[in-house]
């Protein structure tokens, strides 16, 4: 294991539950990783290393400026063959699928590096103001602003509810609704603004800010996060040698649950009911999950990197 100051790359954006990763998935010399969430590249350079300077790094990420963690990473991997690739994980892994490529190791960490958040002109933050963009690929047409100013107050409401379970999903989409009417919803201040006056006061002072479930919300929809991992998932799976591990690093219970779903329904054997007296579906396992339980940081980690606090690792074996 690397000392905890190889772990980041500059100051950017610490890998979460990097010992828990690297043990779990045991890379081993002459393997071919895929990290399918490249970000700042924290969990490649660990993965690369225990590569020692024999096999493949594939990096993928649709976030241009992440490119030059990649050289970074790259530089100090020698002797592994390493290839960036931009573009939606879900997208990427079907291509590499369906060419045949195959690997031992795939990992997706989800959601937002550091750099997306602490970038204010990037948008995803509520704690600064700055053009309410939230593209994680800035060549993608979509913006929070469009969402924000063209969703009508149901699809508004929806994303709030389903995205965000958010509580006051109807007031708020209705305070959009209103605003929006007297002038465009631009600035991540503007939204904040509308956020704390559609809801009863007592929310707005409640735990964490107003318009944490608003801006996550809005992020999934823009950066169709749920859809990339529902197929992706399926993706990363095909591309597994028998052997080969998967590990999902999620921040939210939308994302976890669809994560979970997917490896229990892939482990699950026969599915005949259990008043058959034999199995007739003939329906064998395809992996083996690792982790029972999520595993989550510990209170070390947390405490040297809040935003690791909702992390959960779920990793599995293909059969
Ligand atoms: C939490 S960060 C990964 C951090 C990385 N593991 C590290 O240690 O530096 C997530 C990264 O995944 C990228 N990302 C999120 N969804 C993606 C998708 N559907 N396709 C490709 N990249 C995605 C984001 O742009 C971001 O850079």
């Amino acid at each position: 294991m690397l000392p905890n100051v190889l772990r980041t790359n500059a100051a950017d954006h610490v890998p979460v539950l990097a010992d828990e990763v690297q043990r779990l998935l045991a890379v081993r010399s002459g393997e071919t990783v895929v990290d399918a969430t490249f970000g700042a590249g924290g969990h490649s350079r660990l993965l690369a290393a225990d590569l020692e300077g024999r096999g493949k790094l594939v990096a993928i990420d649709r976030d241009p400026t992440v490119r030059s963690y990649f050289d970074q990473v790259k530089a100090s991997a020698q002797g592994v063959q390493m290839r960036f690739l931009r573009g939606d994980y879900a997208v990427v892994l079907g291509q590499l699928a369906s060419n045949d490529v195959k690997a031992d190791v795939v990992l997706l960490d989800l959601g937002l590096s550091s750099m997306q958040v602490d970038r204010p002109e990037r948008g995803f933050s509520y704690a600064t103001d700055a053009p309410l963009d939230m593209r994680m690929d800035p060549s993608e047409e979509l913006t929070a602003a469009e969402v924000v100013s063209s969703w009508d107050e149901r699809e508004l409401a929806s994303i709030f509810r389903k995205f965000g379970e958010e509580r006051y999903a109807r007031q708020i989409a209705r305070g959009i609704v209103r605003r929006r009417e007297e002038s465009p919803i631009e600035r991540t201040g503007q939204l904040v603004d509308v956020v704390r006056a559609s809801i009863p006061a007592p929310a707005r002072f409640g735990e964490g800010h107003p318009a944490k479930r608003v801006f996550q919300a809005l992020r999934i929809e823009v950066n169709h996060e749920l859809e990339s991992l529902e197929h992706g998932l399926p993706a990363a799976f095909e591309m597994l040698r028998p052997g080969g591990r998967l590990a999902v690093i999620s921040f939210h219970s939308l994302e976890d649950r669809i994560a979970k779903r997917f490896l229990r329904d892939r482990a699950r054997g026969c599915t005949c009911p259990p008043d058959f007296p034999v199995c007739v579906c003939g329906r064998e396992p395809e992996l083996r999950i690792v982790t029972s339980r999520p595993v989550r940081p510990s209170a070390h980690e947390v405490e040297s990197n809040p935003r690791a606090a909702s992390a959960r690792l779920r990793v599995a074996v293909k059969v």
